[in-house]
């Protein structure tokens, strides 16, 4: 396939948004270590996915930090990437800085709005407004870069759980209509940036906990103007963890009467998780794994602490206290030990590969075969991992042949 395609990050120059950035920058530049890529992988050789070197980066951003700030940030403050691999790649990251543009603050709460230092973040007078700068500079970096379709794919600051009733109609035009008034946006940022994507005619990923696309109006508009979407929030270190050993539990018959998992972390991501209402939509996409793979009963918490000296290193202990023959209890205890952003970037450049492949073969609605990598996946109640797996390789495939 020769076609360029797009990739528009929502929280661009973020840990994980710069870290895709340099990853991309550098897989046009020479054999690189695909390490992390599920699509590097065998299995999906033949399948039609875009080459790395042919995705464009872009994306909305609301702090002034350049993708190569960040990205030494990153090196100096955790250990993270060859610094010989960031001076090579300067050019790109400084051609990819070009492509962000300034973000929106509508319908985000005062812990993202303390992060805006940027001076050109308009003050959008409706949602509506809003949403329609924002497709406005997806259409003109879709233009400019001649790319055949741009994926969007949402990696901004976690969300608190929306307060208002979210509008649970299907009729968009009822949307739009409460979109238009000057107060009380029914809608979190993380919507009107889903619905930018369905104005700019893009497939579209929420990376992040946030609702995003999950709401009943956006997902019918999205479906019919032929859109792929999918979320919400990556799957990349405890859950992922979980999302194994849950089953194995459940299939030898070993009943879970507790699991208990202390996570904490230090990155900026951990600074808003700091915020309760925001740690709570946090913890809930978190816990969905172990309390439907090993029943109800099963007595499950999950807490996250942010330990800023950390920084992009997340640390997660957990406890799983089961049940064996003849009663007697016993137990498990693991210690993950992860970096972050280097976990998390190339699942946002795998995701964009395989929605931009169903994007192309004309697929619309929620994208279920791509359940494997989030952890509160749309429409999917199936969270073994190895089924998931499994289903997203028969999915991709099938057409393939
Ligand atoms: N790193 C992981 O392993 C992982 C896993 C699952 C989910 N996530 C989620 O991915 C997201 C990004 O994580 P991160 O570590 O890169 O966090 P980060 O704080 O480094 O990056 C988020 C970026 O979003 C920007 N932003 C915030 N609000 C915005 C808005 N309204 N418009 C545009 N940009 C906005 C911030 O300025 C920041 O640069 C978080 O929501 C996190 O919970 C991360």
């Amino acid at each position: 396939m020769k076609e360029k395609v797009g990739l528009w990050v929502v929280g661009a120059t973020g840990g994980v948004g710069s870290t895709a950035a340099l990853g991309l920058a550098a897989c046009a530049r020479g054999p690189v270590d695909h390490a992390g890529l599920v699509t590097a992988l065998p299995d999906f050789d033949g399948v039609g996915l875009v080459a790395l070197r042919d995705i464009v980066f872009g994306g909305h951003e609301i702090r002034t930090e350049s993708l190569a700030a960040a990205v030494q940030a990153l090196h100096d403050q955790s250990g993270a990437f060859d610094d010989k691999l960031i001076t090579k790649c300067l050019p790109d990251l400084r051609r990819m800085q070009r492509n962000i543009r300034p973000g929106t603050l509508s319908g985000s709460g005062p812990t993202v709005r303390a992060l805006c230092d940027r001076s050109d973040v308009p003050d959008d007078k409706t949602p509506a407004a809003a949403i329609e700068r924002l497709a406005a500079d997806i259409r003109d970096f879709h233009k400019r870069n001649k790319v055949a379709r741009v994926v969007v794919i949402h990696a901004a600051s976690s969300e608190p759980q929306p307060q208002g009733r979210i509008p649970k109609g299907k009729n968009s035009d009822a949307l739009s209509a409460s979109l238009r008034r000057r107060t009380g946006c029914p809608l979190p940022a993380s919507s009107l940036y889903a619905a930018a994507a369905i104005e700019a005619g893009c497939s579209y990923v929420n990376f992040t906990p946030a609702l995003g696309m999950n709401v009943p109006a956006l997902r019918a508009r999205a479906t019919a103007a032929g859109l792929p979407f999918m979320g919400s929030d990556g799957k990349t270190g405890e859950t992922l963890v979980k999302s194994v050993l849950a089953p194995m539990f459940a299939m030898r018959h070993l009943p879970v009467m507790s699991w208990v998992g202390q996570n904490i972390l230090g990155n900026r991501d951990g600074a808003v998780l700091n915020d309760a209402a925001t740690r709570a939509a946090k913890i809930r996409s978190k816990d969905r794994t172990v309390k439907s793979l090993v029943g109800g009963e099963a007595d499950t918490r999950v807490s996250i602490d942010f330990v800023p000296s950390l920084n992009d290193w997340k640390i997660a202990w957990d406890f799983v206290h089961f049940r064996g023959f003849l009663d007697t209890k016993m137990s498990l205890q693991f210690t993950w030990q992860g970096a972050d952003s280097i976990l998390a970037a190339p699942l946002l450049l795998d995701l964009a590969r395989l929605a931009e492949l169903e994007h192309r073969r004309g697929h619309a609605g929620v994208m279920r075969h791509l359940a494997f990598f989030f952890k509160d996946p749309m429409d999917v109640k199936e969270l073994n991992l190895f089924a998931q797996w499994q289903a997203m390789l028969a999915h991709v495939k099938r057409e393939s042949r």
